[in-house]
């Protein structure tokens, strides 16, 4: 399926019309169901470094292992609008770096637009990618590649300065050329307003219920990843559990005999194994 038959520019006009509805997933059969089960988008995150990769925070993840998580989406979900990730120091040291890695997730991973994380200090690399032809999600609030310096993963913009400065990032970045906006653990009332200011859309996570759409992690969502349990995460499926019953089941089954039965199996002619045995 061609790139530009699915484009960012569907979600903008889904703005106070109707929620978006988002997910991160990163390989084929989970983007499958994705599409399947009828996603506006799919996110590519660069949060496949805990996930997947078992890394404790997503500092890690290379472009060459974001590219692999990408193109197997884009095998899963020809259908669904797919937005890559920029990992960490993909797009920090300079435009030139940003646009060409930017261009790798378009042009090797198949997806039709790029995230990157930050405020301020990413306007001009969210600029230099727009003006290259590439749309970006930006993506404020808690910013997990900017934990270091945020020190840590905690709620952003309770108090009026940091409440003012998120604001003034958002409007920022839609004046550089984003054409949506992630919230990540921004108080709801505060997301409320930054939605009311923005032309683009808001999407949220753990931004509550004002925002224009919400976007949430695969393998929370089916309680895959039962290392991290935020406040925000809703669990609609004890998956980990349920994966963990079947494997047991299975074990069972094999000690005990029962598994494999007939159905399973495969028969030679008699005459055959006769002729093998008496050879
Ligand atoms: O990497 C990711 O999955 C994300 C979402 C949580 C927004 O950045």
């Amino acid at each position: 399926m061609s790139l530009f038959k699915i484009s960012p520019w569907d979600l903008v006009k889904k703005k106070g019309v109707e929620k978006i509805v988002g997910i991160t997933a990163y390989d084929y059969i989970s983007a499958r169901v994705c599409e399947e089960a009828g996603m506006d988008f799919i996110l590519i995150g660069d949060s496949a470094s805990m996930v997947i990769l078992g890394h404790p925070d997503t500092f890690p993840i290379t472009m060459e292992e974001m590219l692999v998580f990408c193109q197997a989406v884009s095998r899963g979900a020809p259908n669904t609008l797919r937005i890559g990730d920029m990992p960490f120091m993909s797009y920090q040291i300079s435009p030139e770096q940003a646009i060409y890695n930017a261009g790798r997730l378009v042009k090797e991973g198949r997806c039709h637009g790029v995230k990157v994380e930050g405020g301020f200090e990413v306007v001009p690399i969210v600029r230099s990618i727009v003006k290259a032809g590439i749309p970006v999600l930006a993506h404020i609030g808690v910013t997990p590649q900017r934990s270091m310096e945020l020190g840590g993963l905690k709620v952003r913009g309770k108090d009026f300065d940091t409440a003012k400065t998120l604001l003034e990032e958002a409007l920022a970045l839609e004046e550089a050329g984003a054409f949506a906006l992630i919230l990540e653990c921004v108080p709801s009332e505060l997301s409320r307003l930054i939605t009311e200011k923005l032309k683009i859309p808001t999407i949220g996570i753990g931004a509550g219920p004002f925002t224009d759409g919400q976007i949430l992690v695969f393998h929370d969502i089916c309680g895959l990843y039962p290392e991290m349990r935020p406040k925000f995460v809703k669990n609609y499926l004890k998956g980990f559990e349920l994966f963990k019953e079947a494997l047991e089941t299975y074990k069972r089954e094999v000690k005990e005999g029962l598994f494999p039965e007939e159905k399973h199996s495969f028969k030679i002619n008699p005459e055959i194994l006769e002729r093998l045995k008496n050879d």
